[in-house]
């Protein structure tokens, strides 16, 4: 088992990574809550919802169930799950668990951010790819205008990652997860990258002490950047690195269709190609491309450039009608940039005569 500490100025909370079902009873019973309810999803509640059942206190506990998929992060489902914490008789004591990926942790994070004005919640991930989601206190869910747009920032009280739930995942979904973990390999600089490249060659690779060590190092990426800047006034934008194309690609191919991490590990490609042209220096562009071909990411999305650049003036970190983009110095060097638009679109151009090879 693997601890680990967040910081921030909002509350200070640990993350237990492992074989850690006992940590989440203990941690459980010294809340004392007066009632504690479980948001899930459809899958992740018929593979592993009994388990976790088993380590919670057999009284007072409550769950309700949603859609997988994105489609649940929306008003509607966001109304049914208060609806079922209303008539669960929930009050200011009882504790939320969000059990499951991404999906389940923005939404469940963000009902109890907003129940009764907020009530005390606990991150149970269960995808890789929550390693990042569940960390920091962005919670959230979408408007038909815009990804994430309905939001908080709101901190939970624990983060506990049993790694034991992850193994029911497809390979599409690791793969996805995987995607972030490269970001934050990126991010971090040269130790973490060469480890990832020294030791992650195929998915079988991600068992045991591997998987351990590759989400400890991930999370700790994630928990230093969140310590400087809770709520993204600076550097807290390079988690957003790959994001811009990435967010762009995910929105125009529809949600779902492709997952977040293959959306980003594309937008990571790109924006390595934006830092060679407005740097004007030799970034490595291959060595991504190389460890991204182990895991057989997508290198097309067969999307108009003027529809992404559309949607890259759309995204957060824009301002002004101007395109923002996270560029990479050198590895472990961000930089948010502003990028004029015709070198968006030449270098969109460029990039996309690149996926027709
Ligand atoms: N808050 C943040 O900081 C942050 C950061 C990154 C992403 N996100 C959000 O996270 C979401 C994506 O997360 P995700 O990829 O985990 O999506 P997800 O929660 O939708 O999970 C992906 C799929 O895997 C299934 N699944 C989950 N756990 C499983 C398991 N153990 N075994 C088998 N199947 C399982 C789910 O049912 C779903 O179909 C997006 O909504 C994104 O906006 C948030
Ligand atoms: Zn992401």
């Amino acid at each position: 088992m693997e601890k680990l500490m967040i910081h921030t100025n909002s509350k200070n909370y640990p993350i237990y990574i492992g074989e850690v079902t006992d940590v989440l009873s203990v941690t459980i019973s010294q809340f004392q809550p007066s009632s504690v309810f479980i948001f899930s999803d459809e899958t992740v509640a018929r593979l592993h919802l009994d388990t976790l059942r088993k380590s919670l206190p057999t009284e007072n506990v409550y769950h309700h169930i949603v859609p997988s998929g994105e489609g649940s992060k929306s008003f509607d489902m966001y109304y049914q799950c208060q609806t079922a914490a209303l008539e669960a008789g929930l009050d200011r004591h009882s504790l939320i668990i969000a059990f499951g990926g991404g999906m389940i942790g923005d939404l469940a994070g963000f009902v109890a951010a907003t129940y009764m004005r907020g009530i005390r919640f606990i991150q149970v991930p269960t995808t890789l790819l929550a390693h990042d989601s569940a960390v920091g206190g962005k919670v959230a869910i979408n408007h038909p205008l815009g990804k994430n747009m309905i939001g908080a920032f709101y901190q939970p009280e624990a983060v506990i990652y049993h790694l034991p739930f992850l193994q029911t995942l497809s390979e599409k979904e690791w793969r996805s997860g995987l995607g972030e973990v490269i970001k934050h390999g990126y991010i971090s600089g040269e130790l973490f990258l060469r480890w990832l490249e020294e030791n992650v060659h195929t998915f079988e690779d991600l068992h045991d002490n591997t998987l351990l060590h590759m989400i400890k190092e991930g999370i700790a990426v994630k928990a230093n950047i969140v310590a400087q800047d809770e709520k993204e006034t600076g550097v807290r934008a390079y988690l957003n690195f790959g994001h811009t194309l990435g967010h762009a690609i995910e929105a125009e191919v529809g949600y779902g269709k492709m997952t977040h991490g293959d959306a980003v590990a594309i937008g990571m490609v790109f924006a390595i190609q934006v830092s060679e042209y407005m740097y004007q220096k030799s970034l490595n562009i291959e060595r991504l491309t190389a460890l991204l071909g182990r895991f057989d990411y997508p290198t097309i999305a067969d999307v108009p450039v003027r529809k992404l650049i559309d949607r890259m003036r759309q995204d957060k970190k824009s301002y002004d009608g101007d395109i923002h983009m996270v560029l990479m110095k050198n590895v472990g060097e961000m930089e948010l940039v502003k990028i004029p638009e015709d070198v968006i679109e030449s270098q969109l151009k460029h990039f996309v005569k690149g996926w027709e090879k």
